[in-house]
């Protein structure tokens, strides 16, 4: 229970504080996220160790302050770390090994009680939704064993399985909560997913983002899934360059690729393109999968003043509503919707637009109206000048999270391998 309780917490928290961060990319010249967000205490690992669910971490606590002692010294190497290691060629061929489509369907909502507010009921709408996808051609489904949790699975699974659909790659993702220590940890969660989905292997199954306390172990894990034929293919979560780098180096010193990483894309959140992060990863051939492409909803454009949404969100819509240059961004959106004809949305040309950067978006998708809309996105042939006026209008928008609000940037300081890891 102790359990269900903290994943809950710790879902809420992070995925909450992980809303779209514009106000990441105007960090002080000079500056990375992560040194601009001085004060930033874990607003996640707080309630997580109240709540004592890092029994299994106190029980190890020795072995815990060795790993502090190799941190100084990894921290030391970190120059050495962040050198490419799988020459780009070899990257790029490696990762030829899983066709990564250009379109994705998100299922995190499909059973999240506390930010999408699901029950049961919607299972139906659901399943239409998933089919709608199917039957419009969607090749790519992201669940996540934290999702529901483990609910988001069970229905993905379901689905599939009822569907009868074929050639239909399913990526989920291991929680690297604090309390797991080992590279059997992955190998443990990976079948758990698998029992859940009723699969027997995964396509992409990618670590969702990265430990408070040391993270090579789970890479070690993630390629015994690989070499032990549990999973296709291998990516990550929440991952700044460094960390792509050193993971990539370590895997494929197996022979393994690394993918993907899944990370926050949009129009409303383009910092991987100011760090860095892009250009790692069109580097080294590591694919995008741009999550939270609509921004939680906001790109739709369905939220105004006296039509805010509910929940979580409604703080964010509030925000946005208050920035002078947020209109100006979805005009830019409209206009280059109108350029498209009639049935062009403004969800589809934030769609579009992840996809015009070579990044993979998943899309959250509750119904046949959704799917359809966002799947007549992988249609929408966005041009330079199309692309460069959103850009321009997306620029102005300021952030309605602050850096230090995202846990991605407050664990920064404990990590154990790369200080830049939280940057994506
Ligand atoms: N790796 C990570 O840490 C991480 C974090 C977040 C998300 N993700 C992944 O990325 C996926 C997508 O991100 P997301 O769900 O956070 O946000 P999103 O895709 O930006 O927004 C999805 C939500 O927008 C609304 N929507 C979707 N299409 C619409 C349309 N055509 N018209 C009007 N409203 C529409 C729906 O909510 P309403 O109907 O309620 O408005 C939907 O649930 C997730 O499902 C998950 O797989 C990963």
């Amino acid at each position: 229970m102790a359990a269900f309780v903290a994943t809950n917490v710790w879902k809420h928290g992070v995925q909450e504080a992980a809303i779209p961060s514009p106000a990441r990319s105007q960090v002080p010249p000079g500056q990375t996220a992560s040194t601009a967000s001085t004060a930033s205490t874990a607003s996640f690992a707080k309630p997580l160790l109240a709540l004592g669910v890092a029994a299994r971490v106190a029980t190890r606590r020795k072995k815990v302050k060795c790993n502090a002692m190799s941190r100084r010294d990894l921290l030391a190497a970190a120059p050495a770390a962040v050198a490419p290691v799988m020459p780009p060629a070899q990257a790029a061929q490696a990762t030829q090994a899983l066709q990564v489509p250009n379109f994705g369907v998100g299922a995190w909502a499909w059973g999240d009680r506390l930010f999408w507010g699901y029950n049961e009921k919607q299972d139906q709408e659901l399943r239409e939704g998933f089919d709608a996808c199917i039957k419009g051609g969607v090749k790519l489904f992201d669940t996540a064993e934290i999702y529901g949790p483990g609910r988001s699975e069970e229905l993905l699974g379901t689905f599939l399985r009822e569907s009868g659909a074929k050639d239909v790659q399913v990526a989920t993702k291991f929680a690297a909560f604090p309390w797991k220590l080992d590279r059997q940890d992955v190998v443990k969660a990976c079948k758990g997913s698998l029992e859940r989905l009723g699969m027997d292997s995964i396509d992409i199954y990618q670590i969702h983002f990265p430990s408070v306390w040391k993270n090579e172990v789970f890479w070690d894990g993630l390629g015994d899934c690989y070499e032990q034929g549990l999973v296709k293919a291998v990516g990550v979560s929440n991952y700044g360059s460094s960390a792509v780098r050193a993971i990539s180096k370590t895997l494929g010193e197996r022979g393994i690729p690394l993918t993907s990483n899944q990370i926050q894309y949009s129009l409303l959140y383009r910092y991987p393109e100011l760090n860095g992060m892009k250009e790692t990863c069109d580097e080294l051939g590591v694919k995008i999968l741009a999550y939270s492409p609509l921004a939680l909803g906001a790109l739709t454009g369905k939220w105004t003043p006296s039509t805010p949404p509910s929940g979580p969100r409604a703080a964010i819509s509030d925000k946005l509503q208050k920035d002078a240059a947020w209109p100006g961004l979805l005009d830019a959106m409209k206009d280059v919707a109108q350029q498209h004809g009639p049935e062009t949305t403004l969800s589809q040309a934030a769609i579009a637009w992840c996809i015009a950067k070579g990044t993979t978006p998943i899309p959250g998708v509750r119904n046949v109206r959704q799917a359809q809309d966002n799947i007549r996105a992988t249609q929408l042939k966005l041009s330079a000048n199309e692309v460069q006026a959103l850009d321009s209008a997306a620029a102005k928008v300021s952030g309605f999270l602050s850096p230090e609000a995202s846990p991605f940037n407050s664990l920064s300081r404990s990590m154990d391998t790369k200080q830049a890891m939280y940057e994506a």
